[in-house]
């Protein structure tokens, strides 16, 4: 009898018939139940770059591609950046529900109590040399964290995975803020307990021993509101490297450094980063077409920064939200004759109006308008994918606690399509063919 909500699939060289249930989820497309077909067809299904795969099932964001739509555990991310803070969806992301006016306290306190590291951290940093890349020094010393923290390693027990999260959040600020001064030879800044969450990060990456940071309001804000957008995004790269990491049932800090190292690529995280030098090389409005030209070159490896999304084929909501920010911050600071957002802007509208990017759906995404940001209020290029990092790291770890916590988890194993050689037998040194 066949099931309502199935999908038959026959292979015609047996006249073999399956079905296969398919799943609903609360928004989205729902999914094959593919877990049996192996077993019944011996057959793997191949997708690489997984674009029509779904690697498990989620609780936490909810992402429509097609409509721009970016739900963290069913709140739109426009009402999250309008009215509440990172730590806020920091607590959201990880317990699944808004907190109490006492719960957020409670939660407020417990991180600001724990954003200091080991001292004997530090020295992780004195290995590296001056000029090493930020994300180097961060997938090192994160991972290094497990080194500090044997009394919360026992995954199973859900306390541990509280007090491993809670440390995380807390302390990727700190040590996001040492890379930064270990590159510039600055002295280390520790935290500051009667800060906010973002106004102490700022501190530790602004401010220097002999004079107090400058540090604004609208800095604060906008650091904030750049931790909030970049907090999660359901299964991109690095959180499926978190996961698939995790599945094995390593560390949580082990993790967490795996995705760390998944970020730092040009095609994900490593973007914001690519798109200020794409700016800067660009240079002026009048050479955009140029590049505009490079980018829709299939013979040219150029690619535009910070432009098209495996999932968004409509304006990324992020950037939405982002575009409006950069205006913001660059008032306050003076800056909105700044050129690299002039040409930003401009490389925006050519683009928008270009029949390559329309045709293919390519429209800003998060990083397009985030180094524009970052750079205003201070920060340096190569810091960008760092404070992704940090902002994401709530991302990862609500996900890595998701994952653990499933009933009957197991180890993330794919199989393949194998191309490579029959079964030969080895032939001795003396008899190989000389080419
Ligand atoms: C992030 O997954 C997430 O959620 C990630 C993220 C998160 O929050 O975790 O949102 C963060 O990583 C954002 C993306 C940052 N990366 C960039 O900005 C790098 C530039 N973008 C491209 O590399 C690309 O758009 C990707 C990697 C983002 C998406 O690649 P896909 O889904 O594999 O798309 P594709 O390569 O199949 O592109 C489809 C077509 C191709 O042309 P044709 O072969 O059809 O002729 O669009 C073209 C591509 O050549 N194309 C671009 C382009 N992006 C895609 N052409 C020019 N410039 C671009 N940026």
């Amino acid at each position: 009898m066949t099931m309502a909500n199935s999908l038959s699939i026959r292979d015609n060289r047996s006249g073999k018939e399956i079905e296969l249930p398919i799943i609903e989820g609360t928004e989205g497309p729902g999914v094959l139940d593919f877990t049996k077909f192996y077993k019944e067809f011996g057959l793997f299904t191949l997708d690489p770059g997984f674009r029509s795969t779904a690697s498990c099932k989620s609780d936490i964001t909810f992402i429509d591609g097609d409509k721009g739509i970016l739900l963290y555990r069913g709140y739109p991310i426009e009402q999250l950046a309008e009215n509440s803070t990172y730590l806020e969806v920091c607590y959201l992301l990880l317990k699944g529900e808004l907190p109490n006016q006492d719960q957020c306290g409670e939660f407020t306190k417990t991180i600001t109590k724990h954003t200091m590291v080991h001292e004997q951290m530090l020295n992780f940093y004195r290995g590296y040399r001056r000029d090493a890349h930020p994300m180097a020094i961060m997938v090192g010393v994160v991972g290094a964290l497990s080194s500090f923290y044997h009394d919360s390693l026992e995954i199973d027990d859900p306390r541990h995975r509280e007090i491993s999260a809670y440390r995380l959040l807390a302390k990727l600020p700190t040590i996001a803020a040492l890379s930064y001064k270990y590159s510039k030879g600055q002295p280390f800044i520790y935290p500051d307990n009667s800060l906010s969450y973002s106004a102490n990060f700022l501190n530790m990456l602004l401010s220097v021993p002999c004079q107090p940071s400058e540090i604004s309001p609208v800095m604060v804000k906008a650091m904030d509101l750049i931790l909030m957008l970049h907090a999660d995004h359901e299964q991109n790269a690095s959180t499926s490297t978190v996961r698939l990491a995790g599945s094995s049932k390593a560390n949580p800090f082990a993790a967490i450094s795996a995705g760390i190292g998944a970020l730092w690529g040009p095609a994900h995280g490593g973007a914001n980063e690519a798109v200020l030098s794409m700016l800067q090389e660009i240079g002026s409005v009048d050479r955009i077409g140029t590049f505009v030209e490079r980018a829709k070159d299939p013979n040219d490896s150029f690619r535009l920064m910070g432009f098209g999304h495996r999932v968004y084929k409509n304006y990324d909501p992020r950037a939405r939200i982002l575009k409006k920010a950069a205006h913001e911050v660059l008032a306050d600071r003076d800056r909105l004759d700044d050129p690299l957002f002039k040409i930003a802007l401009e490389l925006e509208r050519i683009a928008q109006e270009d029949e390559y990017f329309k045709s293919r759906k390519l429209y800003p995404n998060v990083d397009f308008y985030s180094g524009i940001i970052q750079s205003a209020i201070g920060i340096p290029t190569n810091m960008f994918t760092v404070i992704f990092s940090v902002a994401r790291t709530i991302g990862w770890i609500s996900q890595w606690v998701e994952m653990i916590s499933e009933k009957g988890q197991a180890i993330g194993r794919p199989r393949q399509l194998y191309t490579g050689h029959k079964k030969r037998d080895y032939v001795p040194l003396a008899q190989r063919k000389i080419l």
